[in-house]
């Protein structure tokens, strides 16, 4: 029987092997320490297959270190590590996804990617160990925008302007009242 693939996150003993996978295809190794907890690899049997990275900043995300082994290519598993990758940004919400590549950009045009100029990059992503890279001036910028869902919003009211912590109050009070008035027709 042949092993499931499993996507999952990276833990920090699977630097080895990522970096290992990364210098085969050539791809940059700096910092991928730091993003281990953002980080999500394929196993089958215990071994690392492949991987895929994301660094978060404040103003977005940066996708990196997206390989497969070579002899579990074309079997879906680059697929899944981006969605992965996505999620995981989707969750944390970030406004977009960045990714910088020279061979790929029609794979990941099919993520809803699409080529930006990297004046369009955020200056945090553009501060990162890879866009500061030596192979970056080379590379084409892709983004990917990410949209919110409204009712996966954090409710703000303590941490916006007066005017909302006082309407907020305004409305609570008055839905206090409501309750003591229903209540008093109740009794009556
Ligand atoms: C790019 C990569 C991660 C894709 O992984 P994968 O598991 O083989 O991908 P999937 O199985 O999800 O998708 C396979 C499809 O993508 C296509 N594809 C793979 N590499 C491609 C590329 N460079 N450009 C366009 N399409 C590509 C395949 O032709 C295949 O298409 P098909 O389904 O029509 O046959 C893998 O080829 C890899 O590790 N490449 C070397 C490292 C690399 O370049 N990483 C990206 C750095 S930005």
């Amino acid at each position: 029987m042949i092993p499931p693939i499993e996507i999952e996150s990276a833990r920090p003993q699977d630097l080895d092997s990522i970096q290992a996978l990364l210098g085969e295809h050539g791809l940059p190794i700096d910092g991928m320490l730091d993003q281990i907890p953002t980080t999500v690899v394929a196993r089958t049997a215990g071994r690392v297959v492949g991987s895929a990275g994301l660094e978060l900043y404040p103003d977005g995300a940066l996708l990196r270190s997206i390989v497969v082994a070579p002899q579990m290519q074309r079997q879906g598993v680059g697929h899944r590590l981006i969605e992965a990758a996505i999620a995981i940004a989707i969750t944390r919400r970030v406004p977009a996804i960045y990714l910088l590549t020279i061979t790929t950009e029609e794979y990941f045009a099919k993520f809803g990617f699409t080529r930006v100029d990297r004046a369009a990059v955020p200056d945090m992503v553009k501060g990162s160990a890879e866009f500061k890279g030596a192979r970056s001036s080379s590379a084409a910028v892709m983004r990917k925008t990410l949209q919110r869902d409204p009712r996966r919003e954090p409710r703000l009211v303590f941490l916006q302007g007066s005017r909302t912590i006082e309407l907020f109050w305004t409305e609570a009070l008055a839905a206090f009242r409501q309750q003591v008035e229903a209540e008093s027709t109740k009794q009556h």
